[in-house]
């Protein structure tokens, strides 16, 4: 059976999605992206056995992530398992944001808050490799995962477990970025089904939607160096809520909420002006 009589009868015969199937087509022949996928289209499918094994678990509804233990960020392959959120594309564009202003200011070092498998801090890293990455989470698991992750592309960041700033509560260190795309969902009736069974909800939940920012946006002035650039991941629901408070902590800053590419607001970006 060729790849794409196999892609067929499976979108005939089942509910898995269009791009799920195409992921897992792509991952069972090791191929890097849907466009060598249809290079090789009319080709004898392999490895059935596994097309077979994963099947079943993707139509119960367990991220194809986590079934073969990989996902793909910011142009990098990621190792994850269920004691980390999967990242995801809007995670991207915050990476590209950061991107944007390392490539034009004097930046030495970074932190990364709620690193989980380490996507943020390990692409920036890849990125600049001459950055001092600092990357934090409260899940130990999910620092076991970041540090793997960072190992495989042989880097050298300095992991930090513990409450938000609580590990750097004794250090006089100060960050040119700090980034986090902390947990930001209010209510886990909002959340798809998948996601609430399988992703970890210590990386999902914040009481009142945005009680995690707040923490990291009263304390980063502690943190940031003068010109320095705190940028967070928000739920597009969010702005109007942070907007007055950011504005009253970040008096003189240069403030601004971001859309993604789907017209949401997704990022708020603050940039300190000395
Ligand atoms: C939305 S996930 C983001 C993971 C990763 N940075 C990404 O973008 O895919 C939030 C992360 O924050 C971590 N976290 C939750 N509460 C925390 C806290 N109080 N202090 C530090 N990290 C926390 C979670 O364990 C999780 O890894």
């Amino acid at each position: 059976m060729t790849i794409a009589s196999l892609y067929h009868q499976t979108l005939k015969t089942t509910r898995i999605d269009e791009a799920t199937l195409k992921a897992l087509l792509s991952h069972i022949h090791h191929f890097s992206s849907n466009g060598d996928l249809f290079l090789h289209w009319n080709e004898e499918a392999r490895d059935l056995d596994k097309f077979n094994l994963y099947l079943p678990r993707i139509l119960l509804g367990e991220p194809l992530p986590y079934i073969v233990g990989l996902a793909y960020f910011a142009g990098l392959t990621f190792f994850v398992d269920e004691s980390v959120l999967i990242p995801r594309p809007e995670t991207e564009e915050l990476v590209d944001h950061v991107s944007d202003y390392i490539q034009t200011r004097k930046t030495k070092n970074l932190l990364d808050l709620g690193t989980g498998s380490g996507c943020i801090a390990i692409s920036l890293k890849h990125r600049f490799p001459y950055l001092d990455v600092w990357a934090s989470d409260i899940s130990q698991c999910a620092l076991e995962v970041a540090h793997k992750n960072a190992l495989s592309y042989g880097m050298n960041l300095q992991f930090f477990s513990g409450d938000w700033y609580e590990p750097f509560k004794n250090q006089t260190i100060k960050f040119d970025v700090i980034v986090s795309n902390p947990p930001y969902i209010a209510h886990p009736e909002t959340v798809a089904k998948n996601v609430l069974d399988y992703e970890p909800h210590g990386a999902l939940f914040s009481n009142g939607g945005i009680s995690n920012h707040l923490i990291i946006l009263q304390g980063a002035p502690n943190f940031l160096s003068p010109r320095g650039l705190l940028m967070l991941e928000i739920d597009e629901n969010q702005m109007a809520m942070l907007s007055p408070i950011v504005h009253s902590l970040y008096e003189g800053a240069k403030i601004d909420f971001i859309k993604d590419l789907q017209g949401k607001y997704r990022f708020l970006r603050i940039e300190l002006t000395a």
